[in-house]
């Protein structure tokens, strides 16, 4: 859908906007002047000597000879200040009426208490925790207690594997594990207590405690000798714990995330920078009021949208906000606005697929819902087409609020390319502008910025305070990775345009990583979970565009012979296979036996027509196929109904 409407900031947010156009103009002049000014919005122990230090690229440190500890600034300054009273989170359950809402001061006391409980447990300063939760108030109280001690929390996502999750625990060494029973979705309790087991199984021998949060009161199986009660081991602990302080470059969080090889790569965020960043854009792009704003974040706390927009970002500048446990659609399709009516949500942040899903669910089930709170909205995770955008605006805005359609990674940490609300006359579909402080461009394959109306590499020329420090254990893969295609810049992955104004349009990945309903997958990942069933000899994946999901997996597999045809129920074992080595998430929508795959003379398998074929398209050309019969073969093969 082609869109030319250009929405103007609103008068009255305009007039009272956080961020005007000066900020640009400002932060233009003098970058780290800016962020440091940003960084006072803080509270710091020793004070930081030098802003940046980028002596070493492309290894940044920020707000060097600085100390600042992240839990107190996102929970304890609230309370000294006298907002101990304020709700940090309204905590929705799934099921009805399970609720629960919690003040900074009982945050505080939490948040102490779970940082005595680990330190019981062995936990130290620098050690990692593996955190595997539900959306549940102790997602976030595990987190901020890691952050007091300085042990770096890697949480992933409940979606993810026993393997997964084991593989991850191994990579960053992590001998605390907290997870639940299970946690509610889709109307029932859903289990993560036996993956736990599974992967600790797995890591050998390093986990030694699995604390446990009771949330379903499913059955679990309980190893005494290393599982703990949450309820018992917080119920013992005092709610006093004196913060220590930690050097702003301090790791704070490994989040793993797919990358172009079968290895996802752990990026590690530190603290101080990533603070500053996460803080101040959170309050930049969604014009927080903290005193009267309400603000929900519908991202799973085990994606990086999770800590930089859940967690740090808007308990750092002291906001009220929603956190939901469940899926949009239980007990029924309404309760995403449902939620937004009794609390009063006045920022809602949340991501293209799910606007897509609620559009065909159709505009009468958030006609039923009071939603004129609504102020600003916020799109985060993958190119938002123009026709979401608008319906997202009009249906859930009431043609009032506007869209803020955020660009960033895990890598980046936190906001980079955006509408900013009070300034922006924005162009649906468009990120349209770095932040004030960012500087992002659209460059050729020379590395040379093309001209408006081109497009490109996106890439980001100068460090950011929230920037990823390096790969975790690897120093040399986040070279290569992010910092090898041009010299001195950061390459994101990314392809976008720039239109004849100058604003960017970001167009999606140009590397093998695909995008399903926002969460990132590598092909390669999935094409080594599929090798590794005993039935596959090959296996290539695309990512195929999809109407609500932006990409879907499309798996093409070649059988050993000895598999024979694989029998009746091989798609069914296949796409179970790959759910089970990665995660649900990553279970592809088709798998298709095929004789052959496509294939270019030096053996690289061409990708881009297997997405032809995926997306049901002509054929494109075939040149440089080493055997141009393949395409007929894999056709012919796939018209016998090998599909999913
Ligand atoms: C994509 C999520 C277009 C992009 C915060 C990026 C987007 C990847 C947008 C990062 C957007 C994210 N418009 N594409 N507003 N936001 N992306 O690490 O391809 O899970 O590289 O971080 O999502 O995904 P990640």
């Amino acid at each position: 859908m082609h869109e030319e409407r250009r929405f103007p900031p609103p008068e009255a947010l305009a007039a009272a906007a956080n961020v005007t156009e000066e900020a640009y103009a400002r932060a233009e002049a003098d970058r780290e002047g800016f962020w440091a000014e940003q960084a006072e919005r803080l509270d710091w122990g020793q004070k930081w000597d030098r802003v940046l230090d980028w002596d070493n690229p492309p290894f940044a440190k920020w707000f060097t000879g600085g100390t600042i500890n992240a839990a107190v600034n996102c929970v304890d300054r609230h309370v000294t200040a006298g907002r101990g009273e304020k709700v940090a989170i309204h905590w929705v359950g799934e099921p009805e009426d399970d609720t629960r809402d919690i003040t900074y001061a009982q945050l505080q006391d939490e948040v102490n208490r779970a940082a005595n409980a680990l330190t019981e447990l062995g936990v130290a300063k620098g050690d990692r925790v593996a955190i595997y939760l539900p959306m549940i108030p102790e997602a976030v109280v595990t987190m901020l207690a890691c952050a007091r001690l300085g042990a770096p929390h890697t949480v992933v996502f409940g979606g993810f594997s026993a393997d997964a999750l084991a593989s991850r625990i191994v990579d960053c060494g992590a001998r605390v594990v907290v997870t639940a029973d299970g946690g509610y979705r889709r109307g029932a309790p859903s289990a993560l207590k036996p993956a736990v087991d599974e992967a600790v199984a797995k890591a050998d021998g390093l986990v030694e405690h699995v604390v446990v949060v009771q949330r379903t009161g499913q059955e679990v199986a309980f190893d005494e000798t290393r599982d703990l009660w949450w309820h018992e081991l917080m119920g013992r602990q005092s709610p006093q714990h004196d913060a220590e302080l930690h050097d702003a470059e301090h790791p704070l969080y490994v989040m793993y995330t797919s990358g172009t090889t079968g290895k996802p790569k752990g990026i590690l965020h530190t603290t101080g920078g990533y603070l500053v960043g996460t803080a101040y854009s959170h309050w930049a792009v969604f014009d927080l009021k903290a005193d009267t704003d309400v603000y929900w974040c519908t991202a799973d706390i085990g994606w990086v949208t999770g800590h930089s927009y859940l967690v740090y970002g808007p308990l750092a500048n002291g906001a009220t906000q929603v956190l939901y446990e469940g899926t949009p659609d239980s007990p029924h399709k309404g309760r995403w606005w449902e939620i937004i009516e009794k609390y009063g949500v006045t920022i809602f942040y949340t991501a293209p697929t799910a606007i897509r899903t609620f559009m065909k669910w159709g505009n009468d089930i958030p006609a039923k819902f009071d939603l004129s709170s609504i102020r600003v909205l916020g799109s985060v995770g993958e190119p938002i087409n123009p026709e979401a955008y608008v319906w997202y605006r009009s249906t859930i805005g009431g043609d009032r609020a506007p869209v803020v359609d955020t660009w960033w990674q895990t890598e980046t940490g936190q906001i980079m390319i955006t509408p900013m609300p009070g300034v922006t006359h924005a162009k649906p579909g468009s990120a349209m502008r770095p932040l004030p402080g960012i500087v992002a461009d659209v460059v050729n394959d020379e590395g040379e910025s093309v001209p408006d109306g081109s497009g490109g590499y996106l890439i980001i020329r100068e460090p950011w305070p929230a920037m990823l420090r390096t790969v975790w254990g690897d120093d040399e893969r986040y070279k290569d990775t992010y910092w090898s295609r041009w010299p001195g810049v950061y390459f994101a992955g990314d392809g976008a345009k720039k239109d004849e104004d100058g604003d960017i349009w970001v167009l999606g990945r140009v590397d093998d990583v695909m995008n399903v309903s926002g969460h990132r997958l590598s092909t390669t990942e999935i094409e080594s979970a599929l090798v590794s069933h005993p039935k596959v000899a090959e296996a290539a994946v695309v990512g195929a565009t999809d109407e609500t999901t932006g990409q879907a997996v499309c798996a093409f597999v070649i059988l050993r012979e000895s598999a024979g045809d694989g029998g009746d129920e091989i798609v069914a074992e296949l796409r179970n296979h790959v759910a089970k080595e990665i995660g649900a998430i990553a279970k592809p929508r088709q798998v298709m036996i095929v004789p052959e795959l496509p294939k270019t003379r030096s053996g690289k398998i061409m990708r881009r027509l297997l997405r032809d074929v995926a997306e049901n398209r002509e054929i494109g050309d075939v040149t440089t196929l080493a055997d141009s019969s393949v395409m007929s073969l894999i056709q012919t093969g796939l018209s016998s109904g090998s599909e999913d």
